[in-house]
This record gives structure tokens, C-alpha cells and sequence, in this order.
């Protein structure tokens, strides 16, 4: 509880610093958007997502990519790092335009000003064929996770490339493994102070691997793992993950346990 309440204040301080405006829980009820297999705006926690996107080392040959950005602070910490370009998208334009807004008032130098915001259903959405690093921070669930997914598959067998995906509260994690497309390279906790990586509150970065097996090899040589051994979380992984909304909208909306 006490952590939590740090955790608040932290930040609290670092969006005052920074003069943005990315905190908040905002719900697809009330901007009139469908909610089927939509998760609702929740801002990443500023520091687990810094150091979930430090330890990729990007450089300017890589592009990263914010399923379901929100109000653009993904977008804000990408920006801090020398990606070649950063593209948010969006479902709602509404939010949209509030990370905009947020990107344009942000303090302190970006590394990469080159940050376009798509309002799209990622479900629809094309993936541009130099996108390496693909983020998401539980924006769906689903047939609309499978879908997604089934994309960035499809993008890196017509146009081979590494891509990495950063999985943040990774409630979908089994639907990733069940692609038989992806090795996983990094687990962290996404909680300040970092705690053991008990599901779901880890950030957990795969590499996605092309159908062709020789192709598949040299990235995986590419790209070692930073795994540690003898963590639980690497045997039978069970989210128990529970979304909560307020109860005006229904309360509690998923629970990966009694979906089961
Ligand atoms: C949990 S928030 C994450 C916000 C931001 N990525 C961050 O890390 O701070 C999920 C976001 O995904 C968006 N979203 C949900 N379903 C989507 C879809 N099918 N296509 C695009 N965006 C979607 C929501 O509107 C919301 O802004």
C-alpha cells in the first residue's frame, strides 16, 4: 500500500516536470466507442516503461510502433530514445488529440521528433514494413489480440525484418506463445520498486521470428536472451489478471480465471 501510494506520488511529480497530461483512466463509454476486446485508457508506469524500452538499446535503424497509445506517454519515452521514427495508434481520435497536445508541451530534449499519431483500429491497421519494435500495454484482448498479431506476422514474412515486441501486463501472453512464432528475451517487473515477476505485472519483450528457419537463426544469434533461470513465471504462466472498471460501468470486466 505504501509503495503504491510512492508509486502515486512519483508520478504525479514526473508528469508536473515533464508538463503533460497523460495520467488519467478514460473509457471508451464515454468518447462513444465500442468496447468489444478494448481495454480502456491506463497510462504505462513512466519508469518500468523507460527501463522496459532502455534495455532495447534501439538505434536509428529502428522504428517503434504504440498499439493503443492513448495520451502519448509511450510515445513521450520512445521519444527519449534514438528511434528513426514513432508512430502511435489510436482507436479514439479524441485521445488522439490530447497526445498531441501532450508531445507538443512536453519539456526536456526528444532524441526522435518524428512521432505520427494513427487513428485506427489496430485491427485494421497496416503494418509499415520498417516497424522493429512493437509495443502494447494490454490495449486488447481476444480475437482482436489474435488479429494484431496475426498481422505483425504476416508484415515481417512479406518484408524480413527483427521485431521485437514489448508486452506490458501481458494477459494475452499464452496467445503469443500459441502463435509457435516468438521467442521470449526479457522478463521485468512493472511495478516501482521492481518485485518478483509474479504474473501480471511484468513487462515481458519477445522476438517474433519469420517462417523461414535459416532467417529465424540469424536473429535469434542476433538478439540473446536476458532471462534468468529459476523464475516461476517461465513453467505454466497464468495471468490471474482481473480488469477493473468503475462500477457506473460494470465493475470488474475480465478475469482471465473464471474465463477459463
Ligand atoms: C491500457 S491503455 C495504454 C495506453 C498507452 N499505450 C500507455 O502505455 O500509456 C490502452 C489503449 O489502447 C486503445 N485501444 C484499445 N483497443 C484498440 C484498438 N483495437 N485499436 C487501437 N487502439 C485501441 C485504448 O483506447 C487505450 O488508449
Amino acid at each position: 500500500m505504501a509503495a503504491r501510494r510512492v508509486r502515486a506520488g512519483v508520478e504525479r511529480a514526473l508528469e508536473r516536470r515533464l508538463g503533460v497530461d497523460t495520467a488519467e483512466h478514460v473509457y471508451h463509454e464515454d468518447l462513444g466507442v465500442a468496447t468489444e476486446n478494448r481495454v480502456w485508457h491506463d497510462p504505462s508506469a513512466w519508469l518500468a516503461l523507460r527501463r522496459a524500452l532502455r534495455r532495447l538499446t534501439p538505434t536509428e535503424d529502428d522504428v517503434f510502433v504504440d498499439y493503443g497509445s492513448g495520451l502519448g506517454r509511450a510515445l513521450l519515452v520512445a521519444a527519449e530514445l534514438p528511434f528513426r521514427r514513432i508512430i502511435g495508434v489510436e482507436v479514439s481520435e479524441a485521445l488522439n488529440e490530447r497526445a498531441r497536445a501532450n508531445i507538443s508541451r512536453k519539456a526536456g530534449r526528444a532524441r526522435c521528433n518524428d512521432v505520427e499519431l494513427v487513428a485506427a483500429d489496430a485491427l485494421e491497421w497496416d503494418v509499415p514494413p520498417d516497424v522493429t519494435v512493437a509495443y502494447l500495454y494490454c490495449p486488447f484482448t481476444g480475437d482482436v489480440f489474435d488479429g494484431v498479431l496475426a498481422r505483425m506476422l504476416a508484415s515481417i514474412d512479406e518484408h524480413p525484418r527483427p521485431l521485437r515486441l514489448v508486452y506490458n501486463y501481458p494477459v494475452e501472453h499464452e496467445r503469443v506463445l500459441a502463435s509457435g512464432r516468438v521467442r521470449l528475451l526479457d522478463a521485468i517487473s512493472s511495478v516501482w520498486p521492481p518485485g518478483s515477476l509474479r504474473a501480471p505485472e511484468v513487462i515481458l519483450t519477445y522476438l517474433a521470428l519469420p517462417c523461414d528457419a535459416s532467417l529465424a537463426d540469424e536473429y535469434i544469434a542476433r538478439f540473446p536472451r536476458r532471462l534468468r533461470r529459476g523464475r516461476h513465471w517461465l513453467g505454466p504462466y497464468r495471468p490471474h489478471f482481473v480488469l477493473e472498471k468503475p462500477a457506473r460501468l460494470g465493475g470488474v470486466v475480465l478475469d482471465a480465471e473464471s474465463k477459463s
